[in-house]
């Protein structure tokens, strides 16, 4: 196994900074992985890439132009965090540059982008790639995995899962990319936030074959941030109704992706209902897993038990920044060709998460349940 990895970041924004601040402390990770170093990065805005020159000590190169970046040999992964418009553009450079890629979701800002990046793969079988999505990584969230996947918990009846925010609750909130459907796309809520729902659903084969979508667009308007007011043409909250599992047999599922959800932060859930027992885990009761037998929840405080492992004590509370340090974890290690028990989502997944998305739109546009092709 390699010493470490040199990556190139494209995108200095939030995500970005997430990525930086986890190889700060890699350290953490107990699991003897390469060490992933920032050598490069590149934002169109040269101010954003300050904040890399200033604390990032293995930066060594800031560029405003992607391509320049992905000229460096140097380079062997790419991780690339700008806004879906970007996605397919920069995604499909990053491949024929022969860099490994972590893509950020949706992988593709639409169905037809996300096949473009599916294809520039089969091209250059020899670059590996994943979509980001931290979430399997809480302990309680890996637990729920656990039970399902050791078959105690029966056949199943019903799988929900989700993610609240409140991020748009206040109509004077400003309008940003993610706002505006030119940028973010036309998923909307469902484009940033939509692969959290279905990556666990998908790798444990709950396989959607139809869904019924309704969307709001709840605030058609936001400040511009510069006094004047514009529009915002995204869907604010999405409720996806699936039928999984073969027919007689099949079972629903249900995905919420909310961006104007009272009283949440960022509440990321997952519950599978079972015969035998169910298993539910939610980010904002973030230490507990709960799992019901004989009629009776229980709640059940499994503080670090961590996926790859780490050098916080056992007993300790989990948090939002170890996921990440998990998920970036779970990325070196696959790259690197170690097996983990929980991947990031595959290119092939994020291709069945288009297709679903794609049929959530078609099924709100006709307000019937549509197959997902
Ligand atoms: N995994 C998660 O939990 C999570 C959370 C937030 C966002 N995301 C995803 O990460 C991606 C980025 O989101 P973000 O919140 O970091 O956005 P952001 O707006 O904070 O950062 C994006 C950065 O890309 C830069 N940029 C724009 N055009 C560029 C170009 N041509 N070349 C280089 N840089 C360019 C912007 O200047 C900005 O600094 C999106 O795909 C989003 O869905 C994932």
């Amino acid at each position: 196994m390699a010493e470490k990895i040199r990556f190139g970041l494209i995108g200095c924004g939030l995500m970005g900074k997430e990525f930086a601040s986890a190889c700060a402390r890699w350290f953490h990770l107990g699991a003897g992985l390469p060490r992933p170093e920032i050598m490069a990065v590149c934002d169109v805005n040269k101010d954003n890439t300050l904040w890399f020159t200033q604390n990032v000590p293995t930066v060594t190169n800031a560029f405003t132009d992607y391509r320049e970046l992905l000229k460096q040999d140097s380079l062997d992964a790419v991780y690339a965090a700008v806004p879906h418009f970007l996605h397919e553009e920069i995604y499909t450079a990053v491949i024929e540059a022969g860099k490994h890629l972590l893509g950020e979701k949706p992988f593709g800002m639409d169905r037809k982008q996300n096949a473009a990046i599916l294809a520039a793969l089969q091209r250059r079988p020899e670059v590996f790639a994943r979509c980001t999505g931290e979430y399997p990584y809480f302990p309680g969230a890996q637990r729920v995995i656990e039970r399902f996947r050791s078959g105690r918990l029966g056949t199943i009846m019903e799988v929900r899962s989700g993610i609240r925010h409140a991020s748009d609750l206040d109509p004077r909130k400003p309008i940003n990319w993610k706002r505006v459907a030119k940028f973010n796309g036309e998923y909307g809520c469902m484009g940033d936030l939509g692969a959290h729902t279905h990556h666990i659903p998908l790798r444990l084969g709950f396989a959607p074959h139809n869904v019924r979508a309704v969307l709001q667009n709840i605030t058609k308007t936001r400040p511009d941030g510069k006094g004047g007011v514009v529009p915002c043409d995204t869907w604010d909250n999405a409720t996806l109704l699936c039928e999984c599992g073969a027919p007689g047999e099949a079972f629903p599922m249900l995905l919420e992706t909310k961006r104007m959800s009272p009283g949440s932060t960022s509440d990321w859930f997952i519950e599978i209902y079972g015969t035998e027992a169910s298993a539910r885990f939610s980010s904002a009761d973030p230490a507990a897993f709960h799992y019901c037998v004989n009629n009776v929840w229980s709640r059940e405080l499994i503080g670090q038990k961590t996926m790859l492992p780490s050098i916080t004590g056992g007993t300790f509370e989990f948090g939002f920044g170890d996921a990440l340090l998990q998920m970036y974890g779970a990325f070196v290690a696959e790259l690197s060709g170690a097996d983990v028990p929980f991947g990031l989502m595959t290119p092939e997944e994020t291709g069945r998460s288009h297709a679903l998305l794609t049929a959530a739109l078609r099924s709100h546009e006709t307000g019937s349940a549509a197959e997902i092709e």
